[in-house]
């Protein structure tokens, strides 16, 4: 198993930091989600310290995980919010974030969105669209404010990932092609209230190596070099973590020591999403049923796609392992969750869980709940928080219960 400073057996009991995981069993319904506060300032921390000559400004990806808990602490910690929606700027300044340490990035930012954005007074504005320039310009004079905007380069490289997480080659929807971002910016003039004060670039998720990136941030300089009012470089997020203990990703130290000699003199921005929350949440869930017939067998849990949808969507691997070890023959299992799919597999079990068993799919920190879904009418499932002092939890979010799935329909 993946253990991590916070994650570990001790004797035969899974804990995360000092909470034994079977206590929270005894309080709560299974599926719910546990994550790890200690864990998350720890790696946010070892970002820093990785990144730290080029000392550069944390946005958190608030999209990983965007639980308040999580979002405070990180904004406690002096990180800033990389946000892609109204939803969520609002959680960020909602869990105490400034207005100008949010990014608001995006494909597709509504007039709406930028409205509320500018309203709120958010510090940056990632842009990839030069309708979406002549917008924020036109809004930002009505609010009679300059919007301070990073034109995000689609750099035209395939990140080392998984397709459907590369977002820098050219058949991408994201970014702007190099020669609009030339064009834009040779005619800054056309944009009164537009600050073009940065440039971004983000790849791709999950990132395989760190070359491509150095190339991609090559790109981005050589065309904010004729303008020295350029001086930021948000660089995206993408440091990868490992989902298995023989994955291998490269370190944190890798992409720092490849790119920190191109960046020298600018300010540059980080958006780590996965690095900062991954490792530090678990998926809990409880054996329902097995069937025999097939080989190998299933095993059928209480969780599903709905509650983790990463292994249906990109055939994502999780490890998963017992909430209290015994010693049982190593026998390989499918689980999979109830859900009326056959995509519905969370994964591999390497032992033979039985009914009433509960587990911990590992890694489930980042793009998990908040990729949930009500599929099926299934509620939501409570997400649980272990505080800074690594002894004390509590439910940060209940359950949904039946009553919600009727909410909103009259
Ligand atoms: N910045 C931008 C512009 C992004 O698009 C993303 C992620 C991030 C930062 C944060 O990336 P991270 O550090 O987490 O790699 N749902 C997928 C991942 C989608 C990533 C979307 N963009 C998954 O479960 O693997």
């Amino acid at each position: 198993m993946i253990e991590n400073t916070s994650i570990a057996y001790r004797a035969h009991h899974l804990y995360m930091d000092d909470v034994p995981i079977p206590e929270l069993l005894a309080h709560n319904e299974t599926p719910f989600y546990v994550y790890s506060l200690p864990r998350v300032l720890h790696n946010y921390r070892r970002i820093q310290q990785t990144f730290a000559l080029l000392k550069p400004h944390i946005h958190y990806s608030a999209k990983a995980n965007a639980n308040l808990a999580v979002l405070r602490a990180l904004i406690a910690a002096g990180a800033g919010i990389d946000a892609v929606s109204m939803g969520e700027i609002q959680r960020a300044l909602y869990a105490g974030a400034q207005p100008q340490h949010v990014v608001f990035a995006g494909v597709g930012k509504t007039l709406a969105e930028i409205r509320y954005a500018l309203e709120q007074g958010v510090g940056w504005f990632n842009v990839e669209n030069l309708l979406e320039c002549r917008l924020i310009d036109a809004q930002a004079q009505q609010y009679g404010q300059r919007a301070r905007i990073a034109l995000r380069l689609n750099p035209d490289i395939q990140a080392d990932t998984h397709p459907h997480i590369a977002t820098g080659h050219g058949k991408a929807k994201f970014g702007l092609p190099a020669a609009q971002i030339a064009a834009i910016l040779a005619q800054q003039s056309d944009y009164p209230f537009l600050d073009f004060a940065g440039i971004h670039v983000h790849i791709g998720s999950q990132l395989r190596s760190p070359h491509a990136t150095r190339a991609a941030i090559e790109r981005a300089l050589e065309l904010i070099a004729p303008y020295p009012n350029i001086r930021t470089v948000n660089i995206g997020g993408g440091l990868p973590v490992a989902y298995a203990p023989n994955e291998y990703v490269p370190s944190w130290a890798d992409f720092a020591d490849t790119l920190t000699p191109l960046l020298a003199g600018y300010e540059v921005l980080l958006e780590p999403g996965r690095a900062v929350v991954a490792d530090a949440g678990l998926l809990l869930t409880t054996v329902l049923y097995r069937k025999e017939y097939a080989e190998p067998a299933f095993v059928i849990c209480d969780a599903s796609m709905s509650e983790l949808l990463r292994p249906a969507l990109y055939n994502a691997h999780h490890e998963i392992v017992p909430v209290v070890r015994t010693e049982t023959a190593p026998q390989p299992v499918t689980l999979v969750g109830p859900v009326c799919e056959s995509t519905d597999v969370l994964g591999t079990l390497t032992y033979s869980a039985q009914p009433g068993d509960t587990l911990a799919i590992l890694t489930a920190g980042a793009y998990g709940l908040v990729m949930s879904s009500n599929y099926n009418q299934r509620p939501r499932p409570a997400e649980i928080v272990v505080g800074a002092d690594g002894r004390t939890w509590r439910v940060v979010r209940r359950r949904e219960a039946l009553d919600d799935l009727l909410r909103f329909e009259s």
